[in-house]
């Protein structure tokens, strides 16, 4: 077993992903282990699964932030080293001409609550790896600079449920399923500052039949992911992903780039 890595965990609810990495890491299938858990809801069963492995906990709401700044807008207290151009300038998450207004409340509040995450995951640092496990929340660039400090190497980790860039949002399942695929699936991915749209570092399917309904669609789901997320979680314990950027140049002379999280051959 190599050096373990410090884990930190945002969930909003049951935590069953939660569950399967404090396994993982608990029976050495994960070369880490958790450092905190924190949610945005209190009295979630997450929560009650950290405890019960002893593991560290807090619980940060976004929303008295988000009445706060409804209330007086004006007299709103923005964390000292909040600057929202620049913030808004780097976002993805809402298009360029919707209403500043609404960008403006929803950048406000939720680097509020992200400034008080950010202050209470110190007090357990390091934290090598953050990895987001049915954490309903958007971060937005202010959390993801001050984490992510080394550019080059993210180390904030989503699981979402579904084959992205299919059905990012909310209900991935659901999506997938109201489409009528035939397949669905999950997908592991660095975040970035869009919504489910980082560099992919894992993806999972399984077969959607005539007769699945949607409870049979997240039963399947999550079987995929509580293998998947440990899987990915552990190579980057390993030390074997590595996020490069490619530049592809067509035979019509266009050149487009992607991101790739390339996954190292084990030793
Ligand atoms: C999981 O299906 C996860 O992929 C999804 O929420 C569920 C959480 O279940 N995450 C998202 O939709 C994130 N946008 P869990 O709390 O039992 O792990």
């Amino acid at each position: 077993m190599g050096k373990k890595i410090r884990i930190g965990s945002l969930i909003s609810g049951g935590g069953t992903n939660l569950q399967a990495i404090i396994d993982a890491c608990e029976d050495g299938r994960i070369d880490g282990e958790m450092a905190f858990v924190a949610s945005d809801q209190a009295g979630v069963k997450g929560l009650e699964r950290a405890r019960n492995h002893n593991i560290a906990s807090f619980v940060v709401e976004y929303g008295p932030f988000i009445q706060a700044y409804r209330q007086d807008p004006a007299n709103f207290r923005l964390p000292e080293d909040f600057d929202f151009s620049e913030i808004c300038a780097k976002q993805h998450l809402f298009p360029a001409d919707d209403p500043e207004d609404r960008i403006r409340s929803f950048l406000c509040t939720r680097a509020a609550a992200e400034s008080r995450l950010l202050s209470e995951i110190k007090a357990h640092a390091p934290v090598d790896l953050l990895v987001l496990a049915g954490f309903m929340r958007n971060l937005t660039p202010y959390f993801i600079d001050r984490f992510n400090t080394d550019p080059g190497n993210p180390r904030i980790m989503n699981i979402h449920p579904a084959i992205l860039p299919s059905f990012p949002g909310v209900d991935g399942y659901g999506d997938t399923f109201r489409y009528g695929c035939k397949v669905g699936g999950c997908t592991v991915h660095f975040i970035d500052y869009g919504e489910d749209s980082g560099p992919i570092i894992g993806q999972r399917a399984f077969p959607i039949l005539e007769t699945d309904t949607l409870d049979d669609v997240k039963r399947k789901g999550l079987e995929q992911e509580w293998q998947l997320y440990p899987e990915c979680i552990q190579n980057f314990a390993r030390g074997l992903l590595k996020t490069v950027n490619m530049t592809h140049r067509l035979d019509d002379g266009r050149v487009y780039q992607r991101t790739v999280v390339k996954i190292a051959n084990p030793a």
